[in-house]
């Protein structure tokens, strides 16, 4: 178990938007104590955090304009508030601090912090959700061409197959019946009017895709089937497992051979992150976006807060315009216009409003699981604080030995370790772990019971997986 200590490095220009206040709300770092705010740590631990770092633990690293979450008794995130950090100060490396020069622009210092739960912002960051690109375009069309290869040869069936969603609600009654599968116009029709989740194409008179980019859906949507496998009506947050990110990017006519035999080699419901930075591959499992309001710092490694994430993956893989940049990662990256940060707070609200979704009915015994959930406590708890949260909250990481899990993806991270997941919809979306080494969560179970050496019986280890069916 690692301490995440404080060794932040320059990343003020990603903030958590919902955080900076006016200036003069900000305390001055005299003023500051030393408080965790689930897993954020302010100035007075330098200390404690020197001694980490000397050890070689492992950081988290973000700027500490993270939002104070007050929670309510039922445990609803109520009101976000409260900064500690603003770029005024920025620490560069582990225990050394430095001040920026005076002036410098604290990032999004003058917006208000958003009321998380207003329904507007909500519902603005749900049409950002699913239909902004930044203008990514730029990657999607004027880098990769995939706007003339959907064009030539993507039919609805072939789009089907590498796991593409089509929104039924965005269609004519009917028109499924009249239309010819098999044919790329279809597609071309299809994405006109904007029912293929997570694409954005321009199409002009002549049905030509002139513009095509990619959005948040792509990848953290799917749709419930109800007009046939792949069409129906959005589920926004689920993970869309079968989409394959990197058979569609291999399609590019511009890349290289090598190139695109790394893409294709990922497969469905998977994609690394970080592979156009450091050009190693690991593929992650696309996680859920949904059920994170009580978690603190997001992805598998906990680099940073849902902001940090989202605009790193806007502006570094969606290929967005807008600015980024993390000194941990040498990313400095800076747009005019920025089409990514003013959005940030809304799509942060929007994803904090999606909840897990509850198993199916009668597909949980209530009575094992029941006995589950003491296996559980006994033996998982200490990490997976109360089935749903995690350890990270309270500013731990793992080091992949302690789960038994292979640790190269974390080794390319900032944090060189990983976060406890917070389990939510477990029954949603296999496989598990950061790379889908668990198919089932049988396998979880028996993972944990050798890698941990728990002893579990045959029974206790059923018990313990039906209670993981009812998170
Ligand atoms: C090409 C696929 C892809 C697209 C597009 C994409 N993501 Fe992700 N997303 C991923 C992958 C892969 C991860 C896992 C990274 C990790 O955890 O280290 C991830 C992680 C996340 C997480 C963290 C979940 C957790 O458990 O901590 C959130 C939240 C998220 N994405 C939201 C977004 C938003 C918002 C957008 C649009 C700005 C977006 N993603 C666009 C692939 C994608
Ligand atoms: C030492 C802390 C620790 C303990 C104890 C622990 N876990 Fe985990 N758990 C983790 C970490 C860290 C991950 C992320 C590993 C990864 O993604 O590779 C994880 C991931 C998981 C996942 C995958 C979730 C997903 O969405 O992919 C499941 C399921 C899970 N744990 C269940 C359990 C169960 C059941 C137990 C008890 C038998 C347990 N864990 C004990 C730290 C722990």
């Amino acid at each position: 178990m690692m301490r995440a200590s404080r060794c932040e490095r320059n990343i003020s220009a990603i903030t958590d938007p919902g955080g900076p206040p006016a200036l003069s709300a900000v305390p001055s770092v005299s003023d500051r104590t030393d408080t965790a705010l689930d897993g954020c740590y302010t100035r007075g631990s330098a200390a404690r955090d020197a001694a980490a770092c000397k050890e070689g633990k492992s950081v988290i690293s973000y700027p500490c304009t993270l939002a104070r979450r007050h929670r309510s008794s039922t445990g609803r995130v109520a009101t976000l508030a409260v900064v500690m950090f603003t770029a005024a100060t920025v620490v560069t490396g582990c225990g050394s601090t430095s001040r920026e020069p005076a002036g410098a622009e604290p990032p999004a210092a003058a917006a208000p912090a958003p009321n998380e739960t207003s329904p507007t912002l909500i519902a603005e960051g749900r049409t950002i959700f699913r239909t902004d690109t930044f203008g990514d375009e730029q990657l999607w069309t004027d880098t990769l061409r995939l706007n003339e290869v959907v064009e030539k040869s993507v039919d609805p069936a072939t789009a089907l197959k590498v796991g593409l969603k089509v929104d039924a609600d965005a269609l004519p009654q009917g028109i499924l019946d009249r239309v010819d599968l098999k044919s790329p116009g279809t597609t071309v029709a299809l994405l006109k009017m904007n029912a293929v989740v997570g694409l954005q194409a321009t199409v002009d008179a002549n049905n030509h895709i002139t513009r095509l980019g990619v959005t948040c859906a792509l990848c953290h949507s799917t749709v419930d089937n109800s007009i046939m496998p792949g069409i129906g009506h959005r589920e926004d947050g689920w993970p869309n497992r079968d989409l394959n990110v990197g058979a569609i990017i291999a399609l590019s006519p511009v890349l290289s051979s090598d190139k695109k035999a790394i893409y294709a080699s990922w497969g469905p419901g998977k994609y690394d992150p970080r592979y156009n930075q450091d050009g190693k591959s690991t593929p992650l499992v696309l996680p859920p976006a949904y059920g994170l309001a009580q978690v603190t710092n997001e992805t598998y490694t906990a680099e940073g807060p849902i902001s940090y994430w989202n605009a790193y993956v806007a502006v570094t893989q969606m290929g967005g315009q807008g600015s980024f940049s993390d000194a941990r990662l040498g990313i400095d990256i800076t747009h005019s216009p920025d089409l990514v940060t003013s959005k940030l707070a809304a799509l942060r609200a929007y994803q904090h409003s999606l909840a897990a979704p509850a198993p199916p009915s009668g597909s949980v015994d209530a009575a094992v699981a029941a006995r589950g959930r003491a296996v559980f406590d006994r033996t998982c708890a200490s990490c997976h604080v109360g089935g749903g949260g995690t350890d990270n909250n309270r500013g731990l990481l793992h080091t992949a030995a302690e789960t038994g899990v292979d640790g190269a993806y974390a080794a390319r991270t900032p944090t060189k370790a990983y976060r406890t997941t917070p389990l939510r919809g477990l029954w949603q979306h296999a496989p598990y772990f950061h790379d889908g080494s668990a198919a089932t969560l049988g396998d979880v179970v028996s993972h944990y019971n050798r890698a941990r050496a728990l002893g579990l019986t045959a029974e206790q280890q059923r018990e313990l997986v039906e209670y993981l069916k009812s998170l």
